[in-house]
């Protein structure tokens, strides 16, 4: 091991010497010292989700953050090559905004249950249902959905989102649970409607009390949490605080003390004096936040980890530097209409 690895498998096992096996530290420290030198050789950034496995989160990303941070990190950037570790709807998201720059994805698929829950032709289908209402979408979503979109949202933005457009009924798609939540922030009432691709879809519904209109796509990880898992903590731990992301059912979104994006539970638990923290997400998440703050109490209730970030390793980031893959490729009369619904968001902040 050269003295760069030597220095770098150090730092790792000083903050991930909990969680992570020696000899992993010790294999990842010298993959990490490769992916900097070719990162270097090609100009190259590396994005890092937050749900990115603890060593990968810790030793390579130049910028770490949750969907909305990572997407303004990604058209800020004067770089030449955008690795991104996290999952293709988020490559995505970074093609659309940087269409000159090579954005790689470092697994082949890395997909999403929630992107995959809908197509361009459902957005259409639903459009013709109820003409002129605003489509607002979620970036978990890939580029011919957002397309089809009026403006783009991620959990961390929603609501203000939501509140720019100033309509009295909103089309959200496709995160059932995240819809519901965001109507119920916002006060509004939603429906999840059936719709038929057919050209000549149903007549438009009286929409006179219908303010939301919902899909019927889940965050597979998510959907696993349930209210009983939070009750069983709580009977132990009275005061402990819990933390859940809004892709959670809306029962257990309120039967936590906060609800948030990636980032905004990461501060949650940073700024918060509570003896315990149950944080409800993606389980790679809970160890991050865990070695970011050692001296604080997080329970672990790590029943689900994504598997398609799953999919991206130490392994397969070198190899994308190494051989310029997986390259994300959009086509530009899908790129220009997905950019205005993504610019559009990230004007709101
Ligand atoms: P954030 O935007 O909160 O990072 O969430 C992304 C995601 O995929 C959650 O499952
Ligand atoms: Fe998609 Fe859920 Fe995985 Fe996030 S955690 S990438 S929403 S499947």
């Amino acid at each position: 091991m050269n003295a760069e690895a030597q220095s770098l498998y150090e730092d790792l096992k000083r903050r991930l010497g909990n969680f992570v096996p020696d000899a992993e530290l010790y294999y990842k420290a010298e993959i990490a010292v490769e992916i900097n030198r070719l990162k270097a050789g090609r100009n190259a950034v590396i994005l890092g989700h937050n749900y990115m496995e603890p060593v990968l989160f810790h030793s390579i990303p130049d910028f770490k953050g949750d969907s909305l941070d990572l997407s303004r990190k990604a058209a800020q950037t004067d770089k030449d090559v955008i690795v991104f570790c996290g999952v293709r709807f988020m490559a995505e998201t970074a093609k659309i905004l940087s269409p000159g720059k090579t954005v790689l994805l470092p697994a082949e698929k890395a997909g999403c249950s929630l992107a995959e829950s809908i197509t361009a032709e459902d957005v259409r289908a639903l459009k013709r249902k109820y003409p002129g209402v605003p489509v607002v979408t979620y970036v978990n979503t890939y580029a011919d959905v957002k397309a089809e979109s009026d403006i783009c949202c991620t959990s961390g933005n929603a609501v203000a989102v939501v509140e720019s457009l100033h309509a009295e009924t909103v089309i959200f798609l496709p995160d059932q649970y995240l819809a519901s939540n965001v109507a119920r922030e916002t006060g509004k009432h939603i429906i999840f409607p059936q719709i038929s691709s057919a050209p000549a879809a149903a007549a438009p519904e009286n929409l006179l009390d219908v303010q939301f209109i919902g899909w019927h796509g889940r965050c597979e990880v998510h959907e696993k949490f349930t209210v009983e898992d939070i009750r069983a903590v709580r009977k132990q731990f009275p005061d402990v605080a819990v933390l859940t992301h809004p892709e959670c059912s809306p029962e257990v979104v309120a039967a936590a003390d906060f609800s948030g994006s990636t980032n905004a539970m990461i501060r949650f638990v940073q700024e918060s004096r509570a003896p315990h923290f149950l944080v409800l997400t993606e389980c790679s998440m809970g160890d991050n936040i865990a070695a970011a703050n050692p001296e604080k109490d997080l329970l672990r209730l790590c029943m689900v980890r994504c598997p398609h970030m799953n999919t991206i390793t130490m392994e397969n980031v070198r190899d994308s530097l190494r051989l310029n893959r997986f390259v994300i490729e959009i086509p530009e009369n899908i790129r220009a209409r997905a950019y205005r619904a993504v610019e559009r968001m990230i004007q709101i902040g």
